[in-house]
């Protein structure tokens, strides 16, 4: 999709159709209510008669004939005007884009005056608009040969607008990079895990770091077993393909020690192991690595962006699977912590190999850690798909998470972490166990097993399981993995202070 900014008067747009946003209030620009005069007043008409109430989300298309340089107007509502947030108009875009997508329109333009009274900067909201473009346009395809049964594609997207060049300029690049991370994002996880395995995640990270101040290195089995990686090492015991611990480090502060560590589980498979899955819906454990991802996209789009942090990634990558040398029920293992773990259930895999890459962010002296895992069914018990569940140690952290999730739209929930919880997980023949038996609050035990192997840094735990992937088509989104978490990661760090 090509984006480009200009200032020509709406009478000069050439464009297949023309996006028009609007807010419950309905107020036409002069410009707009000058060309529809040209129109003989068929877009006030049509919004008085389709009872066009410009809720946010709603649409109505309108057939302009030729007079003017585009056959149709699409208007799109944003709500009220003092709720708009970055969300709102992120939704806004691609509703209208997918809408227009279906008609076949490949040349759009919008038109957008300056919002008065709106809280967000001119940056913010073509950035918003251009990751609302991109994500909803995104299709996996790569497994189709049939190439022409394909939805089709916008090709390019004209802004229309008196916001000041520089500023809205750069909102616009920074969307396109930002995008493309959560759509590369997206793609690791709809891979199916018979291509996206370890070594896959391992290429995707070494390409990223091509990027200049962006550095990649990878512990193989040998040098996991060196560093007493054994909670991981048990979960890679059925696999097939070599587990691989990814680290990949942004030195955009070079004066600075600091550290942010963010660390993705990356099981690129999740049968259950023995403690098997059932088969419906195991297909979508292809996308258990979706925090791993997700953090190897937020690297990329930061390191793009070229803010000044230092930020590490990690991502413990291997497959969960069974075989005769598989970890079993009842096995104990050890830890890269030294704690020892009864294995209760193998399916409970994430909260293991999330123990010995959040002891190894250690070595960083973080400021604080960042985990996004696809952890628990009971997350998405709890809260739904709409909203991933947040878990940690540290109030002020997670209030500046909430925030950037709200600011992102990639929206997070606290769940309590009381000390209660952490007892549950507590084991009668080891220092602790991977699953506690009954009682209820699976994802709120997971991340009191991951307590145990923080204690001294800040952390926060983002349990993915329900925003990771979507089993529905939206109107702003398709199905598959979302890259959720790479936004937010975006957004928080640009706020880090
Ligand atoms: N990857 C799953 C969690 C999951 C389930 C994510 C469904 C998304 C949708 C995780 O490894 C798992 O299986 N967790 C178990 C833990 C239990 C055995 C203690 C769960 O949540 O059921
Ligand atoms: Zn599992
Ligand atoms: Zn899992």
């Amino acid at each position: 999709m090509k984006i480009s900014k200009f200032n020509q008067p709406l009478l000069e747009v050439k464009a297949q159709a023309l996006i028009l946003f609007l807010f419950e209030e309905k107020l036409l620009s002069q410009e707009v209510l000058h060309i529809d005069q040209e129109l003989e007043d068929i877009l006030q008409t049509v919004i008085k008669e389709e009872k066009f109430e410009a809720k946010k989300g709603e649409t109505v298309e309108v057939n302009t004939g030729t007079k003017l340089g585009f056959t149709r107007v699409l208007l799109v509502g944003l709500g009220k005007k003092k709720l708009l947030s970055s969300l709102i108009l992120k939704r806004g875009m691609g509703i209208a884009i997918r809408t227009l997508a279906k008609s076949n329109v490949s040349n759009i333009g919008v038109f957008l005056p300056k919002m008065v009274g709106v809280k967000l900067s001119a940056e913010k909201i073509a950035e918003s608009l251009v990751i609302g473009a991109i994500t909803s346009e995104y299709q996996f395809t790569e497994y189709k040969t049939e190439k022409k049964d394909l939805p089709s594609r916008v090709e390019e997207l004209c802004f229309y607008t008196n916001y000041p060049d520089k500023l809205f300029t750069k909102g616009l690049k920074e969307g396109e990079i930002i995008a493309s991370a959560i759509n590369r994002a997206r793609d690791y996880g709809n891979h199916p895990s018979n291509k996206a395995n370890p070594g896959y995640l391992v290429e995707m990270a070494q390409e990223v770091a091509k990027i200049s101040k962006v550095r990649c290195r990878i512990l193989d089995k040998e040098e996991m077993k060196q560093k007493k990686m054994e909670a991981i090492l048990a979960v890679s015991q059925g696999a097939h393909h070599p587990p691989k611990f990814i680290i990949l480090e942004y030195k955009g502060k070079p004066s600075s020690k600091d550290w942010l560590a963010l660390v993705g589980k990356g099981i690129t498979f999740d049968s259950g192991g023995f403690s098997l899955k059932p088969g419906n819906g195991m297909d979508e454990m292809k996308f258990d690595m979706a925090g791993g991802g997700a953090v190897i996209s937020a690297i990329e789009a930061i390191a793009k962006l070229k803010i000044a942090i230092n930020i590490v990634a990690l991502v413990p990558a291997t497959e969960n699977l069974v075989s005769r040398e598989a970890y079993k029920p009842g096995d104990i293992i050890g830890s890269a912590a030294g704690k020892t773990i009864e294995v209760i259930n193998t399916d409970a895999e994430g909260r293991l190999v999330l123990a010995d890459a959040l002891h190894y962010a250690k070595k960083y002296k973080p400021k604080a850690v960042i985990d996004f895992a696809t952890l628990t069914g009971s997350c998405v018990y709890a809260l739904g798909v709409h909203v991933s569940g947040m878990l940690g140690n540290n109030e002020k952290l997670m209030q500046k998470i909430k925030l950037a999730g709200e600011e992102s739209g990639d929206r997070v929930w606290e769940l309590p972490l009381w000390e209660e919880y952490s007892k549950q997980m507590k084991s009668d023949v080891a220092d602790l166990r991977n699953a506690s038996t009954g009682n209820g609050g699976g994802a709120i035990t997971a991340a009191a097993f991951l307590l145990e192997f923080i204690k001294e840094y800040t952390w926060a735990h983002l349990d993915i399981a329900g925003t990771a992937w979507s089993t529905e088509e939206k109107s702003y989104l398709g199905k598959g993995a979302t890259g959720v978490g790479v936004a937010l990661a975006v957004e928080l760090v640009r706020k880090w202070k």
